[in-house]
């Protein structure tokens, strides 16, 4: 039987000669030659004034959360369906997360939930670009101008996709992008900040580099560094940089291969749509998306489990994605019921996503669309179609 996995971290050609190079270079610690060439490589990519790395998209969350002066008594409001560190780089602040929907055929915040859901206490929103998509921004825009609020991208996954031609993760004050070794382009793990005002640019290297005014040091504006602010150690070694520089050659590469199985897919599975008994994640019209997962919701829970269960069983490695964070126990620690966001638990109980990566063969895309097929056949009893 084939085995198909349902992430293979891409290797883009050049990551050793660039880990060579640093150990030519003998700077290893970080903010050094390769991290810089990142750097430079992500402004020129999304035409944003600064972009720091950071040891994760989640360093790079809790940067901006710092950054955009969250803290006790603030409320940030977060959709309730996304990973673990939206909602705690909010918390570590002392601010407190308040959960809202998310829409059942994007997966993307519910605006509309979100501004039901704000008081005089809400600071700020935090809008995940889900499946490289994201919602109606200047809807958003207009939200935070109109109550006041700070908003936090978290492009997480988004790293490749526009949004009426701009680049996710420029979209609000802040974005966050991550290079785990699930995204398309990764350093096993990594992320960056993306600073999309040049007023912020000055702290923002302060709190990143410990706290301290180093950056400013290196460029000769000061004679010697000392503490500024309250900060971290939030970036990563060169190592990690010299691997990602390799990664971002590829990245053109990539994004073609990625979308080519995207949109096989898409094709294919259109056409069972029509007969069964779900449909196909949704990319909203303004989105051109990065294919970095391919989703389907089923009518309903029982459903995703069992056509998941019988794709593991013909060796496809389809999963599900977030458990909703009101649902969690910190979720339950906030006061929150399974209950309190009803379109987000179904919804996120009936989604089910394939493998997708820049090893899929034809073959197996094929035998992946044709396995669904047989299981969704509208002559199999157990669906009921
Ligand atoms: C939406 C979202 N935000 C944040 C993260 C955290 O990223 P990292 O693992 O780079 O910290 C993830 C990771 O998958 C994510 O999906």
């Amino acid at each position: 039987m084939k085995e198909i996995k349902f992430n293979v971290p891409f290797l883009a050609g050049n990551e050793r000669k660039y880990l060579d190079e640093v150990f030519q270079n003998m700077q290893f610690a970080g903010n050094g030659p390769f991290t810089n060439r990142v750097q430079s490589f992500l402004e020129a990519y999304l035409n944003a004034p600064r972009v720091l790395l950071t040891h994760s998209c989640t360093g790079a969350l809790e940067l901006a959360a710092m950054l955009a002066g969250f803290g006790p008594g603030d409320e940030v409001i977060v959709p309730s369906f996304t990973f673990v560190t939206s909602a705690s780089a909010i918390q570590r602040t002392g601010a407190t997360v308040v959960f809202c929907e998310v829409d059942q055929e994007t997966m993307i915040v519910d605006l509309v939930d979100l501004e039901s859901k704000i008081t005089e206490k809400t600071k700020g929103v935090v809008i995940v670009d889900y499946a490289g998509n994201t919602c109606n921004f200047e809807q958003v825009t207009k939200i935070c101008s109109q109550y006041g609020l700070e908003c936090i991208e978290d492009a997480a996954q988004g790293l490749g996709s526009l949004y009426k031609g701009k680049k996710l993760s420029t979209l609000a004050r802040f974005g966050a992008i991550s290079f785990h070794e699930t995204k398309n382009i990764h350093s096993g793990l990594g992320g960056c900040l993306v600073i999309n005002n040049q007023k912020d640019v000055e702290k923002a290297e302060m709190v990143w580099e410990r706290g301290t005014n180093r950056s400013a040091f290196f460029k000769g504006l000061v004679d010697k560094y000392s503490w500024q602010e309250i900060g971290s150690s939030f970036y990563p070694s060169e190592l990690q940089a010299a691997f990602l520089f390799a990664q971002l050659e590829g990245l053109e590469t990539n994004l073609k291969k990625r979308k080519d199985v995207w949109e096989s897919y898409f094709n294919e599975i259109s056409k069972i749509e029509k007969r069964s008994k779900f449909r196909i994640l949704k990319t909203p019209d303004w989105c051109e998306n990065n294919a970095h997962l391919f989703g389907l919701i089923f009518e309903t829970p029982e459903m995703a489990d069992k056509i998941r269960i019988d794709l593991n069983k013909h060796g496809i490695n389809a999963v599900i994605h977030y458990v909703p964070l009101h649902e969690s126990k910190v979720g339950a620690d906030l006061g929150y019921t399974a209950s309190d966001l009803p379109i987000t638990s179904n919804a996120a109980s009936c989604l089910l996503r394939l493998p997708l990566h820049h090893e899929l063969s034809q073959d197996d895309v094929f035998y992946i669309i044709q396995t669904l097929g047989e299981l969704l056949d509208s002559n199999s009893p157990n669906y009921r179609l």
